[in-house]
Order: structure tokens, then sequence, then C-alpha cells
């Protein structure tokens, strides 16, 4: 038996097969594996008796919920009212282009992850992009290359 799915039928014996356990089941998912693989949902829709379409609505609706597997460093970038209107939906179109992936994914090499939020919490640094905890205020778009040659 592939790990994988080890892994899965143990959080799955801890659930009887109720529709209304699908959160519980993909949180203790996302929280041991990382991130909702196609794999999983199918083993979770075959456990559930529930369409693998339904479970991807229920997990895209969260944003808790990742389905692509983390990179070696996990960037953030803003997009609340304060960073939104300084530009930061710049920012994240730059970091999509410039890695060749969208918001949720990881580049090839598992170099980086790159994630929206609604608020990091420091808005007057407007616009805001987090680097595993490495917050960077006032950024601009000629910034971001040497931002992110610090990490290899
Ligand atoms: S809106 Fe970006 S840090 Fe608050």
């Amino acid at each position: 038996m592939k790990k994988i799915e080890k892994g899965i039928n143990e959080i799955l014996k801890n659930f009887s097969d109720e529709e209304g356990n699908l959160i519980p089941i993909l949180q203790e998912v996302q929280t041991k594996f990382g991130h909702l693989s196609p794999e999983i949902i199918e083993k979770i829709s075959g456990f559930l008796k529930i369409t693998e379409n339904k479970i991807f609505g229920v997990a895209s609706f969260y944003s808790q919920f990742r389905f692509n597997p983390r990179g070696k460093h996990s960037i953030t970038v803003c997009l609340g009212t304060a960073c939104h209107v300084r530009n930061g939906e710049v920012l994240l179109n730059t970091l999509e282009r410039d890695l060749e992936i969208g918001t949720g994914e990881c580049t090839v090499d598992k170099r980086f992850d790159l994630d929206r939020v609604a608020c990091l919490g420091c808005c007057a640094l407007a616009p805001v992009l987090k680097v595993d905890d490495d917050i960077y205020g006032n950024v601009t778009v000629v910034q971001i290359k040497e931002i992110l040659e610090k990490y290899e």
C-alpha cells in the first residue's frame, strides 16, 4: 500500500461516512499532507460517496485548503484594501509571470509557492509581501527579483 493511501486510511478510520464529516476530514488531510491532491480527493469521494467536483467546490471555498504542495519558500502577496490601492495586484501579477505559476501553485523546481491574502496586518507598509516569515513593505516591482534572490 502506498504511503499516501495508508495515511488517508488512518485519517478516515476515525470518521463515519457522513457527508457532514467532509470539512473535518479535509482539515486533517491538509494538516497531514499539506495539500489536497487529486488522489486524496478521489479517496475521500469514495469514502463519503459524494462527487469529487463537490469536494473540490467545498474545499475551494475555504482559503485554508491547498490543492498543490508547498515550495521550499512560501510567498504571500497582500491584496487587502491598503495593499490593493497601492498596486498589490501588480506585485502578484509580476510574481505570477516571473515564476510562471498561478496563485496557489508551486514552481517546477519547488523553490517557491505563491499565495494571496486579505491582510498581513501591517497596512502602513503597503504594498506588502511576505516570504516565509519575512515581511517586505513598500515593495516595488523592481525589488522583487532582489528579494527572491535571498531565497535559494
Ligand atoms: S492590507 Fe495589506 S497589510 Fe493590511
